[in-house]
């Protein structure tokens, strides 16, 4: 029998496991997904392959699809009622619904993997759903900055040869397989569990020269291989859309970085605390994976900025404790 992501959530309200606010915003984050999920399969055909010619808040350029998935969550998502506000990757500042007493914010990364859109590979929209505190202005940042260990839900879609939905609220990971026919999210995996031991490792090894002396240390022990201090042999993936990276280490294991490096002292790595490494975090956990920003639990930083980048070390439990433990030690 087949359990649409709609069935699933009426099961966990039933269940008292969600709030119908959190399921109203779930089901609504996946069907603007949907909808993305479309235009991405149309490629040229529906106009969305290039540059928008417009630049963001993180100083990169915007890619067509950038915008229009921005534009597609921030309308797509405003009705329910259950959202004060937004926030993303692409806009300087949070987006109020006009529900300024509803219950939560939506946070994402519209379109992950910007680099990827033009040449056909894995591509992905990432999002967080946090608490809203009665009484903060969903208009302004501070809002927005808590704890990814206090996200309500957190998940992403990506848009590779399928459409897969991963999402968490608390009660393990689950993926959802977009069946197009149907225009419906099926459930096809309850319980994703990242193993604690992994031969898999994910790094943009072109920043080597970059990378601070304990990381140089990791990634040199792990090319060692079978003949250096860690006894076996590792290979390397890496598709540089984060969304596919972690997909694949939730799907099988591994263990996804992107380090903080020497060229830039005042700003810690390259990924984006709000949109990225919070909701992926949250979804590694759940799935018994970790995730650090190779010093602490990312979950546990306190942001102080929306836009805050942070270091990422994440996935199989064995990897980023040596990792980390390399990192804090002495
Ligand atoms: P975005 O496309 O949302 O700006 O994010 C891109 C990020 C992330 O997806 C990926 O892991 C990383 O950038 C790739 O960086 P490299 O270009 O260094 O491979
Ligand atoms: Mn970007
Ligand atoms: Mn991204
Ligand atoms: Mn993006």
């Amino acid at each position: 029998m087949t359990l649409s992501l709609k069935a699933h959530l009426t099961g966990h309200i039933r269940a008292g496991n969600i709030d119908p606010a959190l399921a109203l915003v779930l089901e609504t984050v996946a069907a603007n997904c949907l909808r993305i999920s479309t235009l991405v399969s149309k490629g040229a055909l529906a106009a969305i392959i290039g540059s928008a010619g417009t630049g963001n808040v993180q100083g990169e350029e915007q890619k067509k699809l950038d915008v229009i998935s921005n534009d597609l969550l921030l309308g797509g998502n405003a009705w329910t009622g259950a959202l004060a506000g937004m926030a993303s990757e692409e806009l300087d500042h949070p987006h109020a619904t006009g529900f300024d007493d509803a219950p939560y914010l939506l946070l994402f990364d519209p379109l992950d993997g910007s680099s990827n859109i033009d040449v056909n590979v894995s591509i992905g929209t990432i999002f967080s759903v946090l608490p809203h505190k009665t009484g903060l202005n969903p208009a302004l940042d501070e809002a927005y900055l808590i704890k990814g260990r206090d996200q309500a839900a957190a998940g992403y879609c990506v848009y590779g040869p399928q459409t897969t939905l991963v999402l968490s609220f608390g009660h393990g990971v689950q993926a959802f397989t977009l069946d197009r026919e149907n225009g419906e999210f099926v459930l096809v995996e309850a319980a994703m569990r990242i193993p604690a031991a992994t031969k898999e490792y994910s790094i943009n090894a072109s920043n080597q020269r970059h990378w601070e002396p304990p990381m140089q240390r990791y990634i040199s022990e792990l090319l060692a291989g079978k003949e250096g201090p860690r006894g076996k042999d590792f290979n390397m993936r890496w598709i540089g859309s984060m969304v596919a990276d972690v997909h694949r280490v939730l799907t099988r294991g591994g263990i996804f970085t992107y380090p903080r490096d020497r060229r830039e002292a005042d700003k810690p790595g390259k990924l984006r605390l709000m949109y990225e490494a919070n909701p992926m975090s949250y979804l590694v956990e759940q799935a018994h994976g970790k995730a650090t920003n190779a010093l602490e639990n990312i979950l546990d930083i306190q942001p102080t900025k929306l836009h805050q980048r942070v270091s990422v070390v994440l996935g199989s439990a064995e990897e980023v404790d040596v990792v980390t433990s390399y990192h804090t030690a002495g």
